[in-house]
């Protein structure tokens, strides 16, 4: 049996589909891999372009005017969307977003690059504004599985709204990189074995089902040339293993020939999610060991065995997500490459997460932006480390004392979820006796108390 590997891709070799598509390129430093001057001995930004949902103008020519609008633009690269200009007309009339990607993975948080370092990968799509479609399971009415035409709308904004430790979120757009560009390549399987199985697995409210979405969204921008054409389509395991079991193996093979009929056409990319895959193994013991019928067993057999011919497809992403941390060691699991383990936040995500959601509150305007005539800053965790590690004692009262607030409520919060945490604001504006007060210190200190609560509400 192949043992599955943690995930750690970090020597992708350069050109090809992976970097000249995607922008998916090598870290720098990274002892094998070459220095990160890549083409023309630049830094390979990404640029993701969304056209407005009424634009029919076409990518290549938006590409191009972006491509120009960038030349001409001699600014620096940091990540976030930058402003179109409004002398330029056609692109204000079809482009709803012009966003700066992953320049982080260069520089980290503290640098900037300047626009003669880099070399712009621009990506033009069009989101999908559809909404999924389900599949009614007859009598049943649950349906066996939910399909979306990526990119979607519902998607947008997910990646980045998902924080972790530095490096993981690329480490698994490399590794979809290298494993699309080995197919692409016609690399022979049984001499490099490598399969486009990836697991994500850790403790529950991590954003492990959120994650595998944002990332099919993202492949699905950062490939779109290769693969105009992309799809999700979400397994429910649950209902699978409905009642109505002598259904189960026709629903299995009923899916999964719907699957492989969007497979067929090359020019389509096809994401499948499973997740909570520990459902189909808790099924399987209990079918062996007797307490389930024996079609249960029959089911999981026929979903393993349809994984498996897919695989042999070059334009499918298996994703598969498990709340099971410890060792996994079902046949199942042991077929993904690539497990990688998502954990609870660590201090600067959690101060992150909470920093954007106190963003948010002040762009709805339910915290005030301006406290004692001050405008309210709220630093990035990197920022405000620079500001404690030089501020003398006598400054220290100043405008970003909220910052300082934040990350005692990010310090108290050890342990929470990244679920937890977003829902964190809410349940202390709840809180607050003066449901109208817009005091963004205020709100902290109430936020710190609501957190205490919660914690000692987590059962041991
Ligand atoms: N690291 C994170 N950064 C930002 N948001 C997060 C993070 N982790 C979780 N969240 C938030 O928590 C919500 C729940 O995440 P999601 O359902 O994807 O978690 P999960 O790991 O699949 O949970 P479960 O194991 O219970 O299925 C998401 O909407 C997301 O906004
Ligand atoms: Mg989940």
């Amino acid at each position: 049996m192949s043992v599955p590997m943690e995930i750690s891709v970090q020597n992708v070799t350069n050109g090809g589909i992976s970097h000249d598509q995607t922008g998916i390129v090598p870290e720098p430093g990274v002892a094998s891999s070459p220095a990160p001057t890549m083409a023309e001995d630049k830094f390979l930004v990404s640029v993701e372009v969304s056209l407005k949902p009424s634009s029919t103008a076409r990518i290549e020519d938006v590409k191009l005017a972006v491509e120009r609008m960038l030349e001409k633009r001699s600014l620096s690269y940091v990540d976030g969307p930058i402003d179109i200009p409004l002398s330029d007309t056609f692109l204000v009339d079809n482009v709803q977003r012009i966003c700066i990607c992953d320049t982080e993975e260069w520089v980290g948080n503290h640098d900037i690059l300047l626009f003669w370092q880099v070399k712009p990968l621009v990506h033009v799509f069009q989101l999908s504004e559809e909404g999924p479609s389900e599949d009614l399971d007859g009598d049943s009415q649950l349906s066996s599985f939910s399909e979306w035409a990526l990119p979607a709308k519902e998607f947008d904004g997910m990646w980045e709204s998902l924080i972790y430790e530095s490096g993981l979120k690329q480490r698994l757009l490399r590794y979809a990189a290298s494993a699309l560009l080995f197919t692409e390549k016609g690399v022979d399987p049984f001499l490099v074995s490598w399969n486009r199985i990836i697991l994500l697995h850790g403790p529950p409210g991590t954003g492990k089902t959120s994650l595998c979405k944002a990332l099919a969204q993202k492949l699905s921008i950062r490939f779109s040339s290769r693969y105009p054409h992309c799809q999700l389509v979400e397994v429910n395991a649950h209902s699978l293993f409905s009642k109505w079991f002598s259904e189960s193996g026709k629903l299995v093979a009923k899916l999964f020939q719907k699957i492989q009929d969007m497979v067929e056409e090359e020019n389509n990319l096809i994401f499948v999610l499973i997740d909570e895959v520990e459902s189909l193994a808790a099924a399987r013991k209990a079918a062996l060991s007797g307490s389930e019928p024996s079609d249960s067993i029959r089911v999981v057999n026929a979903l393993l065995t349809q994984m498996d011919k897919l695989k042999s497809s070059p334009n499918v992403i298996i994703l598969t997500t498990s709340n099971i941390t410890a060792a996994i060691d079902i046949a199942f699991v042991d077929r993904a490459d690539i497990k990688a383990y998502v954990g609870p936040p660590t201090l600067q995500a959690r101060y992150e997460i909470l920093r954007s959601c106190l963003q948010e509150l002040l762009r709805a305007g339910i915290l005030s932006s301006s406290q004692d005539g001050d405008h309210v800053i709220l630093l990035s965790y990197a920022g405000l480390k620079d500001k404690l590690a030089s501020a003398t004692t006598e400054n220290s009262q100043s405008h970003w004392d909220i910052s300082k607030y934040l990350l005692e409520a990010a310090e108290a919060c050890e342990g929470l979820s990244g679920r937890s945490l977003r829902k964190l604001p809410f349940l202390t504006h709840a809180a607050l006796v003066d449901s109208k007060c817009h005091d963004p210190t205020k709100f902290l200190r109430t936020m710190i108390n609501t957190i205490s609560r919660e914690r000692s509400e987590i059962p041991e």
